[in-house]
């Protein structure tokens, strides 16, 4: 993209004139400003300073994949094969699963600036805008088959359920099957996908969305309560740093899951699960309606719903669950 140059220049938050620009980047006062204007229509608002130059409006901390290896432990380090960062990129998960037809994933981390198809569970669609939240796709390869990791999506809200808490959020919970709340609104989500064989090799991508510093109207089109690491920690954060803290706690996971699977997780997840002992109503495309009370997972990461009828045990899988305030 020609702009990431001129982005990476503008990243310092100090003013830059026309000339000196044009001449970083080898183009004309011209060519810079039809640049500029191109930031603009990304998102990126940068304001003019009259007979000095321009600044971006709010300052900008670029993915970098040096600070994330600086700023990850070294245990961490030996899990990561390779770090992609992409300016902008239609979905981080499908760059992956792409891939996987070419090349191996294991320990591959692919990040973006901005994604234009980001995707969500259930078809939804991710909002992504440029520079302000993580977008993260990270693949693995297992050996023994889908069964053996049954529950790892869940796993997965765990192990950042603790990298937030770490990085000084409060209020956190889980909403099965691994939406990650912050005070009852939407922080976090994840949305696994998996390839391969159902009892031999398979390659799993674990994406994660995270609402990193998002100005209200850019979350305009999010069709839920949101709310985002800064204005839950009350100040400005590194997603460097959030992003190497979220991989001290995924890739060690990864790596011993398929051997430990979930159960070492199921205490851990039903401590900060948000809808444990109330009303509920499930909607898949395979259960018809059902409602219940919620009663925590088992050991495999289904989900216990007392229902008239006995405990109901629900896999993951297409269905949607919502609180329910009477029957
Ligand atoms: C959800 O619906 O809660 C899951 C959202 C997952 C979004 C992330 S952003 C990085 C990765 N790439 C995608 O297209 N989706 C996931």
């Amino acid at each position: 993209m020609p702009i990431e140059e001129l982005i990476s220049i503008l990243a310092d938050g100090s003013i830059h004139s026309g000339e000196a620009l044009g001449v970083s980047l080898g183009i004309s006062r011209v060519a810079v400003w039809k640049r500029l204007k191109k930031l603009d229509d990304i998102g990126v608002e940068v304001e003019t300073i009259k007979g000095k130059g321009y600044r971006l409006v709010d300052s900008l901390e670029l993915l970098s994949a040096d600070r994330i290896n600086e700023l990850s432990r070294e245990n961490t380090r030996t899990f990561i094969s390779e770090i992609e960062i992409f300016f902008q990129i239609n979905s981080t998960n499908t760059w992956l699963i792409e891939r996987v037809r070419s090349a191996g994933i294991n320990g591959v981390v692919c990040l973006a600036e901005q994604q234009t198809a980001g995707r969500g569970r259930r078809g939804r669609q991710w909002h992504s805008p440029f520079g302000r939240n993580i977008y993260m796709s990270v693949g693995w390869e297992f050996s023994q088959g889908a069964a053996a990791l049954e529950g790892l999506s869940l796993a997965v809200g765990v192990a950042m359920a603790r990298a937030l808490s770490s990085a000084g959020v409060s209020g956190l919970a889980l909403k099965w099957p691994n939406d990650l709340l912050c005070h009852g609104k939407k922080l976090a989500g994840v949305l696994l996908e998996m390839s391969g064989d159902a009892s031999g090799s398979c390659s799993v991508v674990v994406g994660i969305g995270l609402n990193v510093d998002m100005k209200s109207e850019q979350g305009d089109n999010i069709d839920q309560p949101w709310v985002d690491v800064a204005s839950a920690v009350g100040s400005g954060v590194s997603r460097n740093l959030l992003l190497a803290t979220i991989l001290d706690e995924l890739l060690p996971l990864l790596a011993s899951y398929q051997d430990q699977g979930f159960s070492r997780y199921q205490q851990e997840w039903n401590s900060l699960d948000a809808l444990s002992g109330q009303l509920v109503e499930l909607h898949g495309p395979v259960t018809s309606s059902l409602d219940g009370i919620a009663q925590g997972v088992d050991d495999t990461g289904a989900l216990r719903i007392k229902t008239s009828a006995g405990i109901r045990l629900i896999k993951g899988g297409e269905v949607s669950l919502r609180k329910r305030s009477v029957f």
